[in-house]
């Protein structure tokens, strides 16, 4: 619920469970008054101290005094150069150079419904939201700043982006624009800040950091997300823990370069921005145009970091993803490319597919290696025509075969990427990123296609609508597997190289877009060599990814662990792999495989024609056990019971249904070890007052009873074991 205090110029968002508030001040500065707990409201300005800082400027509409200054005043996007040294919300560049912003409050204006932001991923519905859009204006730089703000005040959550828009008559730069500014004061609260960091194979660990004097920031200026930074962070009080305490979960829908950026103050009053990245980001507004920043949004919560994670699954699994199969369960996968990379026929694959069918998969997903003259990663990427010689007959014979077996086909393709060794290379060089008289850096020798044009965008999905037009084709892996570098556009001239890595997101954008209004049944995973580019932006184009490219169990309990704390289950791409695993090396057991990959979306990854009678049986019940449970799975309330980075010998997860009858706990027990203590797991998120049966045991217990006293462990025999216990009220 918006409240607008027109009188005092007071805007409050009301969630169920939270409050935001800002007003225009007696300077018309939009200043930042609250967010934290729901409060009753009122004006909530009385909270801002006023105090004459040395060095702390005061602006010349303040006349004498001094207490009154940007520097220590609490901004709902801050300016820059113009009193405030903290972290500035935007930077403008005028013609005669000058690069200095002041904004103030000139107007607002509320809306039911949710705000869209035309070309970029965002948060989505109907009449459950609320926009409020608040107007800046800089006099001098004639520049107007809208600042949206949706709120869903059902799941907590609060949506934002800045439209701003050039009202002069002469070009100005942007040299930097955040989509939030989040400021606390009155030095009440010590902060952590929580980010989600890694390298490719091992994505989004946590850590948690206590602030320090200055300025702590994570980001990418890779063109990408990045499997190594993730653009989710959470500040939190200092005692917050995953079931209490005060914590703010903000995430932002992009899937470029990006900057998290924390301060603590001169006056240990905290600022966190996050937005674009301003490396390299300068762009050009001539008179009339307006940029748009990415969404970001965030979710509040008092009861820890666990309400945090559900509040935002649900809002991302009901105003986010846009899956063709919303409701409905997604067919168990069998991917080739860990069985076999590139060295595969048809009849290979159809010998994969056929073993995977008698399980009872039902998706066919063919990996790399299928196009061109792929036979490693050196070549063919951007020649989309099938390899004969790999599968005669092409995807017309391939198809049909598959779907003999009663399955479904799914097919990778790397859209963004050419080969230097391609046919599309040799008629377009200059089609690649890369700045003239230099030679481009290679990553997995291969280069990044200019997708900021759309002559470019147009070709390459002509190419691939051919492929998705040529057979009956259910589903589509895309994969993007490098970082961006030598970002240079043939097409933009030179004062508009600084667009580029935005201009190439936004290309991106349009063309899954179009991929999904001419598709809209084809399910779309997205991939970046794994999880580098698992974010809320991608979510909105691909309602799953490929969660990382470890798929060891174990390295997966932190993998997954991690990207839970923002993004559904429903959303992480998860697969059984053989063993030893090809990442680490490590075995463990088929069940332990089963119950990691099954808390995603389950599929397997291997030639299950290479496993023992025991194996196939228990890869048969995984799938069957997957399909009863798929609704608990991926549409439950998740609750993480340990960390798996600290906590003792096992890792251990929940996932208990909306009215909360039925619940699966997933455990995994790490490396053995001789006279194990005895342990109890306290279970979550049950009702107190219900009894629950536990699925294959006698009796049944209360709710609290499971939830304070526990579960007894079972004592491990051997590594890396694993069980469920799935329970429902009686
Ligand atoms: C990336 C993906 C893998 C696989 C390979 C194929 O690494 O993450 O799953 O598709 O590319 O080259």
């Amino acid at each position: 619920m918006i409240i607008l205090d027109e009188k005092n110029r007071v805007f409050t968002l009301h969630t169920h469970g939270t409050t935001y508030q800002m007003k225009a001040d007696r300077h018309d500065v939009l200043v930042h008054t609250y967010y934290g707990p729901r409060v009753s409201g009122g004006d909530l300005s009385y909270l801002i101290q006023y105090a004459d800082r040395g060095f702390s400027p005061n602006p010349s509409g303040a006349g004498r005094d001094r207490t009154y200054s940007l520097d220590t005043t609490p901004q709902e996007y801050s300016t820059c150069g113009v009193g405030d040294f903290r972290l500035p919300s935007l930077e403008l560049e005028l013609e005669d150079g000058s690069l200095l912003c002041d904004l103030r409050y000139t107007g607002h204006r509320l809306e039911k419904g949710k705000y869209s932001l035309p070309g970029l991923p965002a948060f989505f519905g109907g009449e459950e939201w609320e926009t409020l859009a608040v107007t800046l204006s800089d006099a001098a730089a004639q520049v107007e700043v809208e600042l949206l703000y949706g709120v869903l005040a059902e799941r907590d959550l609060i949506t934002r982006a800045a439209r701003i828009t050039n009202r002069g008559s002469r070009k100005l730069r942007l040299r930097q624009a955040a989509s939030l500014c989040l400021d606390f004061h009155g030095g009440d609260r010590d902060h952590d800040l929580i980010t989600f960091n890694g390298c490719h194979a091992m994505e989004r660990c946590l850590d948690r950091s206590p602030l320090r004097p200055g300025i702590q920031s994570v980001g990418s200026v890779r063109g990408t997300s990045s499997h190594h930074h993730n653009p989710f962070v959470i500040l939190c009080e200092k005692d917050a823990g995953e079931d209490h305490g005060l914590c703010i979960g903000a995430a932002l829908l992009y899937s470029g370069n990006f900057q998290a950026a924390a301060e603590r103050t001169q006056l240990e009053n905290d600022r966190l921005t996050l937005g674009i990245h301003p490396f390299h980001f300068c762009w050009t507004l001539a008179p009339g145009e307006a940029f748009v920043t990415p969404e970001a949004a965030m979710v509040c919560s008092t009861r820890g970091f666990g309400e945090m994670s559900r509040q935002f699954h649900r809002a991302i699994r009901e105003h986010l993803l846009r899956d063709p199969l919303a409701g409905r369960r997604h067919p168990v996968l069998i991917n080739n490319w860990e069985a076999t990379e590139f060295d595969f026929t048809a009849d290979k694959l159809v010998e994969i597919a056929g073993a995977a069918a008698k399980l009872g998969i039902e998706l066919f997903v063919m990996d790399d290696g299928w196009f061109g003259k792929r036979d490693d990663d050196y070549s063919s990427l951007g020649d989309w025509q099938v390899d004969q010689r790999k599968l005669p007959g092409g995807l017309t014979a391939l198809v049909p075969r598959i779907r003999e077996l009663g399955m479904q086909f799914g097919i990778w393709v790397e859209p963004e990427m050419v080969s230097q060794d391609s046919d599309l290379y040799r008629q377009h060089p200059d089609w690649a990123l890369g700045a003239p008289g230099r030679s481009q850096t290679l990553g997995r020798s291969q280069l990044v296609l200019d997708f900021s044009r759309r002559e470019v965008r147009e070709h390459v999905y002509g190419e691939l609508k051919k492929v998705l037009d040529s057979a009956d084709i259910r589903y589509v892996k895309w994969d993007m597997n490098r970082s961006l570098t030598d970002v240079w556009s043939a097409a933009l001239p030179p004062e508009r190289q600084g667009e580029v890595y935005h201009r190439y997101v936004l290309g991106l954008y349009d063309m899954l877009e179009q991929l999904h209004r001419d598709y809209p049944n084809i399910l779309i995973e997205g991939c970046s060599g794994g999880g580098g580019r698992f974010d809320a932006g991608m979510l909105y184009y691909t309602p799953q990814i490929w969660c990382s490219d470890n798929t060891d169990a174990i390295d997966r309990l932190r993998i997954q662990y991690g990207t839970s704390f923002c993004y559904p289950v429903a959303t992480m791409g998860a697969h059984v792999s053989a063993v030893p695993n090809a990442q680490t090396g490590r075995t463990t057991p088929m069940e332990t495989r089963g119950v990691v990959a099954m808390s995603g979306t389950f599929g397997y990854e291997m030639d299950l024609n290479k496993c023992t009678a025991a194996e196939t049986d228990t890869a048969a019940s995984q799938v069957a056990e997957y399909k009863k449970l798929w609704r608990l799975i991926g549409e439950g309330d998740y609750y993480r019971l340990t960390d798996p980075w600290r906590d003792g010998p096992f890792t251990a997860w929940e996932q208990v249904s909306p009215d909360r009858r039925e619940a699966l706990v997933s455990v995994v027990t790490h490396a053995a070890r001789a006279t194990p203590p005895f342990l109890a797991l306290r279970l979550a998120g049950l009702d107190p007052d219900l009894r629950y049966r536990v699925e294959g045991r006698e009796g049944s217990w209360p709710g609290d009873l499971l939830m304070n006293g526990g579960w007894p462990m079972p004592m491990p025999v051997g590594d890396y074991q694993a069980f469920q216990l799935h329970l429902y009220a009686e």
